[in-house]
């Protein structure tokens, strides 16, 4: 095996194995495990797999789950299709900085994500290390954020776009959840920069300490939470992967966001994800 790092800020290339076997070899799993906690995210090209070796990839870190909005593959359940094309519904909302499904009270502790076809040119995806996010943020800002909590909802993106009785129906079955907005790490212990595009307030930010009077008292925390959702677009944090037919993802969904670029429209770019459940972020 032939690990390449890719950037100063995360990601490694990982060569000279195949994801199909490890599914089946636990020696193999464990190494991938390890180092997608050094790398938070690993990529592999020529990948020769089909949905049951990828959905047994994936499941070697945890169990899957489908998404209440995207189409699953037919019989491997924990598999769902993002597939764009000209002919497929205009929805396209992969490109914001996010963490996958911030609003579970669970949110993923992964993906597994496989290209099927690309266009020729276009259609990255970038990720963002948002441990370094939080490391680098000033003190006074460190401290001032440690413990503040902050509410994730759907409606903040794709089910903005759905008619209101859908929105309410979802809203039933997915109450929108609060999260920290300083997230620690369950096996690394590594605090993360926790804030994305499906965030929409912090619930605890008036304290006593904070309190002010008149017509503006909520300014100050709605430009704090603006500048903390603005991290990821940070360079130095980022690493942008060009897809090719049979490549591969594994991300750790707990200390990273990620940004599909919508570069390629009118071209066909057909991606299937697998999502691997979480923990109650602490
Ligand atoms: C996602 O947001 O999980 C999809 C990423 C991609 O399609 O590149």
């Amino acid at each position: 095996m032939k690990v390449e790092t890719l950037t100063c800020a995360l990601g490694a290339e990982i060569s000279g194995i195949s994801l199909a076997e490890a599914g089946a070899n636990d020696d193999l799993a464990g190494a991938i495990e390890d180092l997608l906690l050094k790398h938070k995210v690993l990529f592999f090209r020529d990948q020769d797999m089909n949905d049951a070796q990828h959905a047994a990839v994936a499941r070697r870190f945890g169990e899957l789950e489908d998404h209440p909005l995207t189409t699953s593959v037919n019989g491997e359940p924990g598999i769902i299709r993002i597939w764009k094309s000209p002919e497929s519904p205009p929805e396209r909302y992969e490109n914001s900085w996010h963490n996958d499904a911030t609003w579970r009270e669970c949110p993923p502790m992964g993906a597994v994500l496989r290209c099927i076809e690309c266009p020729p040119v276009g259609g990255d995806t970038m990720w963002a290390n948002m441990e370094l996010a939080f490391e680098r943020l000033p003190d006074r800002v460190k401290e001032d954020i440690i413990d503040l909590r902050a509410r994730h909802s759907m409606e903040s993106t794709f089910m903005a776009a759905k008619p209101i009785q859908d929105q309410l129906a979802m809203k039933e079955r997915f109450p929108d959840p609060e999260h920290p907005v300083v997230r620690t790490h369950p096996v690394t212990k590594a605090k993360a920069l926790f804030v994305n595009a499906f965030t929409t307030h912090f619930t605890n930010f008036l304290t006593a300490s904070r309190v002010r009077y008149g017509q503006d008292y909520t300014d100050g925390s709605g430009e704090l939470l603006r500048y903390l959702i603005s991290q990821a677009q940070i360079p130095e944090y980022q690493l942008r992967w060009r897809w090719t037919p049979g490549a591969v993802a594994i991300w750790d969904n707990r200390c990273t966001q990620h940004y599909a670029v919508m570069d390629y429209p009118p071209c066909v770019r057909r991606m299937n994800r697998a999502t691997i459940m979480g923990d109650r972020p602490f």
